[in-house]
């Protein structure tokens, strides 16, 4: 059997992947670490909340006591770091929270791993810490070219500089220690359980409230989307196949200005939904507005996947008509979901930055 540390398992993809994890591998145990902040949610995980092969800890990543306890406590052979503060737009209005989470906390994560790991003579056998990355590290790109895992490192946003300063902390312990790493560095993900700050959850979650549909800039910025149960399958891929060291780019080779993103979520809905429920809620492009830019916003994320592809035979096997399809009915399907967010911190958060500017 073997036993994971997964942090930050209730936020978005990380809760996607440990639903991913306890379906495919029947002889795994999961530990899910997090501090529930804002973007963490307990019902993400319902369903296997009582599965014995997964149990949950609240708790802070950077506390390295809580952390030292469970890697004493449990035999921990793989460490997946998802928990992280993700979002740049808060970033760039409280960036200190990014660099405790972000760097602060993979520090004592790879820290406590090393000494749990390491030995007199080399490291234990089948031990991995996954730093789970984003391509956002990497900068933007004008209108042509791929990042590809050579590119430069060139955060621009306090969140992306965060993640960037994680992944040099990483490579640092696999070059100083030779320690098992691997980070993997992955687009634009959307799918089910998504906080609705972010673009996708967002259009829907207006649309199904007669709201405005706001849009940075001139909505051409493009983004590279994959599948979020694409982007699990791969890191199951990294985790069991990476080569010690080695950076994977994620990506699904879709690209789609911001625009284009929430034309096509206007067009599900209305495929999807009873015309009474388009009438009543006014949903159509008449309701887009364009907001004033992201400071410092990105122009144009896309990805080279191709050492993956090659390396470790992974390609994304969710088309972006179905996988958009299959998110917009998760969303109809879980209106709940959303209304317990729209409550909560979130209905704070959305009216400070979209209706008092
Ligand atoms: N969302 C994307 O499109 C995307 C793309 C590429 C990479 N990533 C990376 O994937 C990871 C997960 O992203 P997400 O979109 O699921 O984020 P999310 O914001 O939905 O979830 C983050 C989770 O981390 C937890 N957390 C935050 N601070 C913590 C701390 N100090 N200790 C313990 N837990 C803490 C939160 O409670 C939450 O459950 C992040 O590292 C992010 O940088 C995200």
């Amino acid at each position: 059997m073997r036993t994971y540390l997964v942090t930050g398992g209730a936020g978005f993809i990380g809760s996607n992947f440990i639903h991913y994890m306890l379906k495919k591998y029947k002889d795994i145990f999961i530990i899910n670490l997090d501090k529930l902040t804002y973007a963490g949610n307990l019902t993400n995980l319902k369903s296997i909340e009582k599965d014995d092969r997964y149990t949950f800890v609240k708790g802070d990543i950077r506390d390295i006591v809580l952390v030292e306890s469970l890697f004493d406590q449990y035999e921990i052979d793989y460490t997946v770091n998802f928990a992280a503060e993700s979002h740049v737009d808060r970033s760039i209005q409280n960036p200190i929270e990014f660099v405790k989470t972000n760097i602060e906390g993979t520090f004592v994560l790879l820290e406590v791993a090393k000494k749990a790991w390491r030995q007199e003579k080399g490291w234990k056998e089948g031990k991995k810490f996954l730093q789970i990355s984003t391509d956002e590290v990497y900068g933007s790109l004008g209108e042509t070219g791929f990042f590809t895992e050579e590119s430069p490192i060139q955060p621009r946003n306090p969140y992306a500089a965060s993640k960037a300063s994680a992944d040099l902390l990483v490579q640092s312990y696999f070059n100083t220690y030779h320690m098992p790493v691997n980070i993997t560095r992955c687009a634009n993900n959307y799918g089910p359980y998504q906080f609705p700050e972010k673009l996708i959850p967002l259009m829907i979650n207006n649309c199904l409230h007669g709201k405005g549909l706001p849009i940075y800039g001139d909505g051409k910025n493009i983004r590279d989307w994959i599948y979020v149960e694409d982007h699990s399958r791969a890191i199951d891929h990294v985790i069991h196949r990476g080569r010690l060291g080695q950076v994977y780019n994620i990506g699904g080779k879709n690209e789609k200005t911001n625009i284009e993103m929430v034309k096509t979520i206007i067009c599900t809905l209305k495929k999807m939904l009873p015309e009474t429920e388009i009438q009543k809620w006014g949903i159509g492009e008449e309701r887009i507005r364009y907001v004033s830019d992201r400071k410092g916003h990105d122009r144009r994320y896309a990805i080279d996947a191709r050492k993956i592809w090659n390396e470790l035979n992974w390609k994304a096997q969710v088309s972006f008509q179905e996988g958009m399809i299959k998110t917009v009915q998760w969303y109809l399907d879980h209106q709940e979901w959303l209304e317990d967010i729209n409550t909560g911190e979130y209905k704070r958060y959305y009216e400070k930055k979209y209706i008092q500017g």
